[in-house]
């Protein structure tokens, strides 16, 4: 049908006619469509019923066509309105069956929250900690110069940890690498706050972060990972500090009937040097895996600041001594939580991420 037919028809109609496809589609519902039926087909005072009138009182040169016409529109509208009927039917008849299958005693699809990672989480309650002992926290870049990450910890040139087979430096420049370890903060915060430390009367601190190692991956192994640096400038400081500091953290850490054990051990930084101990938190001492049947960990190192890292930063270790250590944050992740494997804490399985909440 064209243009010209549609001009026989009554302006309204004809108007009507050319909007019938678009209203159709606005309807979303079968009382929208039944509506629409009314208007275009049904018996009185339709657009079809009128379309019959006008083709009763039309001359009978136009009946002809006119007849045609309305005979194609009404036919047309009829088909239309069908189909769309159809469609809403089934549509209805689908909600229907997934309403019947739908259980509303499960819990509704809940949005994703995001969290804390694992290790973030203790590396936080780690210095919430030391935080409640008056340390403050102090952070360094992750790159480093040498001079901070070796020279000023007492750290001779032939020591094998400033190798490049132990260490990443950078190419371009060779005196600047990525730090081994967060002790490097140790020579930054004393170098700076060396000139106030009469009238400060001592210097506490915690440094989280990153440090970067040429290892290989490997179950225990990762070429980053985190420590929480700690230390303790003060007037005759002496292991005994250490020691009580280190139990109170502990105990704050994996609770109050956890034991502490200082060995012997070698940092060129510190003098007398440490590795500490704490009794298995898992088995409380008395011997699992975790602990390799010993009833003791290995956690951290430590000692007393070596006299030439006092010197080093300008301080006079004949007035000033202290204490520092270094914990590994991985290592620590990985014991109270027993994950045989450090690379899951770094791969991202939500999976994972979620079994972690053992470490708040
Ligand atoms: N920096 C040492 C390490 O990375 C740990 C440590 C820190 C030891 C402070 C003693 C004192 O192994």
């Amino acid at each position: 049908m064209d243009a010209s037919d549609l001009s026989l028809l009554p302006p309204d109609i004809a108007e009507a006619s050319r909007s019938f496809e678009e209203q159709l589609a606005a309807c979303n519902s079968l009382d929208a469509l039944l509506r629409l039926k009314g208007t275009f087909t049904g018996r009185e005072h339709s657009h079809a019923a009128r379309l019959m009138e006008a083709l009763k009182a039309a001359p009978k040169e136009q009946k002809k066509d006119l007849g045609a016409l309305a005979n194609q529109l009404k036919q047309a509208w009829e088909a239309g309105i069908k189909a769309r009927q159809d469609g809403l039917e089934a549509a209805r008849r689908r909600a229907a069956e997934l309403a019947a299958k739908m259980d509303p005693d499960l819990p509704p699809p809940m949005p994703m929250r995001g969290a804390l990672h694992p290790l973030q989480r203790l590396q936080d309650r780690l210095v919430d900690i030391f935080a409640s002992l008056g340390f403050h926290v102090e952070e360094g870049p992750e790159i480093e110069t040498e001079a901070h990450n070796f020279d000023g910890l007492n750290i001779p040139g032939d020591h094998p940890a400033r190798g490049s087979s132990d260490t990443f430096y950078l190419e371009q420049h060779p005196e600047l690498l990525l730090r081994t370890h967060t002790s490097p903060v140790q020579v930054r915060v004393l170098r700076r706050l060396a000139p106030e430390l009469d009238a400060r009367g001592g210097i506490r601190f915690v440094a989280p972060g990153r440090v970067y190692r040429k290892d290989d991956i490997d179950p225990t192994h990762s070429p980053m990972f985190h420590q929480v640096e700690g230390m303790l400038v003060g007037k005759g400081i002496g292991m005994h500090h250490l020691k009580g500091t280190l139990e109170y953290a502990m105990r704050a850490l994996f609770g109050p009937d956890t034991r502490i054990r200082l060995r012997p051990s070698y940092f060129p930084f510190v003098e007398p040097g440490a590795e500490l101990d704490v009794s298995c938190p898992l088995c409380a001492g008395k011997g699992c895996r975790v602990c390799k049947g010993s009833g003791w960990v290995e956690l951290l190192g430590a000692g007393l600041i070596h006299p030439n890292v006092l010197r080093y930063a300008g301080i006079d270790p004949e007035t000033w001594s202290g204490f520092a250590f270094g914990l590994g944050v991985e290592r620590t992740a990985m014991m109270v939580s027993q994950t045989p494997d450090l690379r899951l804490f770094f791969e991202n399985d939500q999976r994972f991420i979620r079994q972690m909440g053992g470490l708040d």
